[in-house]
């Protein structure tokens, strides 16, 4: 096997090297990406907002989702590509739960696939993990679940949620999953769980204690404009570049510069 494996994200965290991980959707972008060296992309479940605009994650269909993977595994020559299952394509039924994931693998040819929640959908991620997937776990701020919640605001502040937070991480490393995303909970949890956890754990807005970073790629390229999250940080205005790139090009077309002799036959 020529990509990264789950073995070698473990013997990194074990060495103490940070994990690297973004999401990807489609082909060109993945292949920047992997290009650029990020360790684990994730074929996020974003996509619902990022690629098709919706205002939650929930609308994304498992059709969807298989198509974004398999543009993104195409792209890819190292990383490791994880794919969300989307939004009812597991909770509450673990035999369908198999069956999104086993056509997730081979459809797309993706390496694994990553799941909101903890005890909940426990029976699921064993049935899983038994057909031989990698698991990624997704606790704290569970996107699919906004309307049981209402905000996307932190998560796991009272001592209560906390301790359920850390006894999922604990139950999902027990069953076999192989890390676990963390979103948007305090530092210090995400410190504890990842000290006493053996598997990494990947963090958004869950501090610099934990064993990795993932990041929405279009946030970071600053392609989004509205979203602007503590946690995230922006390394390059895309945004603007791009505006600027299209805008010269429409008055160029307009005022007849573009294309000229030598760009034509
Ligand atoms: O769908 C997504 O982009 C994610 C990350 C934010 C972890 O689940
Ligand atoms: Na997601």
């Amino acid at each position: 096997i020529k990509i990264i494996t789950t073995h070698q994200l473990q013997a990194m965290k074990e060495r103490g090297e940070k994990i690297s991980m973004l999401t990807a959707y489609d082909y060109s972008m993945a292949s920047i990406l992997d290009g650029a060296g990020v360790d684990v992309l994730l074929v996020g479940d974003s996509a619902s907002n990022v690629m098709a605009g919706h205002e939650t994650t929930l609308p994304i269909t498992l059709d969807q989702m298989i198509y974004h993977a398999s543009s993104v595994v195409r792209a890819v020559k190292r990383a490791f590509v994880v794919v969300d299952l989307p939004f009812g394509s597991y909770q509450g039924n673990s035999s369908e739960a198999l069956r999104s994931a086993i056509r997730i693998m081979k459809e797309s040819g993706a390496h694994g696939v990553k799941m909101e929640g903890g005890s909940e959908i426990k029976e699921s991620v064993i049935r899983i993990l038994s057909a031989g997937v990698p698991v990624m776990g997704h606790l704290g701020l569970t996107p699919q679940s906004i309307y049981k919640f209402g905000t996307y605001t932190v998560r796991a502040k009272e001592e209560q949620e906390a301790n359920k937070l850390v006894e999922d991480a604990m139950l999902l490393q027990e069953i076999g999953c192989f890390s676990i995303v963390l979103e948007k909970i305090p530092s210090a949890l995400g410190q504890k769980v990842a000290s006493s956890l053996q598997i990494p754990i990947i963090g958004i807005g869950a501090g610099p204690y934990v064993d990795g970073q993932v990041l929405v790629t279009h946030d970071l390229l600053g392609i989004t404009k509205e979203f602007k999250p503590r946690f995230l940080r922006r390394y390059a205005d895309l945004h603007e570049i791009m505006t600027s790139a299209v805008t010269n090009y429409v008055n160029d077309v307009k005022t007849k510069d573009f294309p000229r002799d030598e760009e034509a036959y």
